[in-house]
């Protein structure tokens, strides 16, 4: 399938991640010397930036099974219990959204990842007793959008954490090249390295935004993706020159305009254009942050000069500091 050959199937194909690849190899390496299986893992970082897909090569390189489940999936205690007794030796278990595991449910991973056991309440009342199953040893990989919304307890459990950043726009020209390969589609250089220029750093929409200027290309009945094309397209979808779109728009000018550049409280912010919170804070924020568009202040989100300066504002008095 055309989606899953975008993903990389190998650590050497994966492009990026310097560290968090460098360091995995190592860990990878060491472990099938000893022939053991890998410590556990965390990924984390920003949506889009490929927790999944390096799951996938963590289990490609060990040569085990990938099993795959997600915190909100995972309702009952008996629902893990399940899939935890049905692992093989050294099997990687990909728990995606792992910050969303029920309590109940996260308490029986505790002996399952420092034990490789089960603990089970058999009956009730007077009568319940608790037995401990063995497990086999296995690799739990977790991928969450912020290490800080894990449990200490389960934070503390895994061997490995590992960060993933955030693409410059070198390996993002590099991984749409591989993509446009992959489509089986000509793109010019520039046109490439236009669209990583307006990927906000991040694979998923790289790969998104070229199936959208592939489709215009097509139309216009081009042999290859041109730059010009390129730009009307991403022009036509509302992505701006550095990667803004129309939700970083509405964003932004709410503050400016709405709140008088802030503070203003996320709740707040929500409301005013209609994005969840939690969107804003997982998807939205972290890049305009990095990039310096908004900063966090203890009363809320305030618009920097360099906001003002991109949407061809007068810059405020500075009666306030920003
Ligand atoms: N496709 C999506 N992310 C990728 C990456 N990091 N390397 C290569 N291809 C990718």
């Amino acid at each position: 399938e055309e989606e899953l050959s975008l993903r990389p199937q190998a650590l050497s194909h994966y492009i990026g991640q310097t560290k968090a690849k460098e360091n995995l190899a190592i860990f990878i390496k060491a472990a099938k010397m000893r022939e053991e299986p890998l410590d556990h893992v965390l990924l984390y970082g920003p949506p889009g930036l490929g927790k999944t897909t390096l799951a996938h090569i963590i289990a490609n390189e060990m040569g085990v099974a990938f099993r795959t489940t997600s915190g909100p999936a995972i309702e009952k205690a008996g629902d893990l219990a399940a899939i935890l007794s049905s692992l093989e030796a050294g099997d990687v278990l990909f728990i995606d959204e792992i910050h969303r595991l029920p309590r109940a449910v996260e308490e029986i991973l505790y002996p399952a990842m420092e034990d490789f056991c089960l603990d089970i309440v058999i009956g009730t009342g007077s009568t319940a007793r608790s037995v401990r199953l063995d497990l086999p040893p296995f690799t739990l990989v977790g991928a969450t959008t912020r290490a800080g919304l894990l449990t200490a307890p389960l934070r503390d459990r895994f061997g490995v954490l590992s960060r993933l950043e955030y693409y410059d726009a070198a390996a993002l020209t590099e991984i749409i090249i591989r993509s446009a390969d992959v489509f089986r589609v000509g793109i010019n250089t520039q046109a490439a390295i236009e669209i990583a220029k307006r990927s906000r750093g991040t694979p998923r929409i790289a790969n998104r935004l070229l199936k959208r200027v592939r489709d215009i290309s097509q139309v216009r009945g081009e042999t290859e993706i041109s730059k010009v094309t390129t730009e009307l397209a991403l022009d036509m979808l509302q992505v701006d020159k550095i990667g803004l779109d129309h939700i970083d728009h509405k964003l932004l000018l709410a503050i400016l305009d709405q709140f008088g550049g802030g503070p203003v409280g996320l709740d707040t912010l929500s409301a005013t254009i209609g994005e969840e919170s939690q969107t804003i804070e997982d998807v939205y924020e972290p890049f305009l942050l990095q990039k310096g568009f908004i900063q966090r202040t203890p009363r809320g989100r305030v618009a920097t000069d360099q906001t003002y300066k991109h949407f061809k504002r007068p810059l405020p008095g500075n009666e306030q500091i920003r």
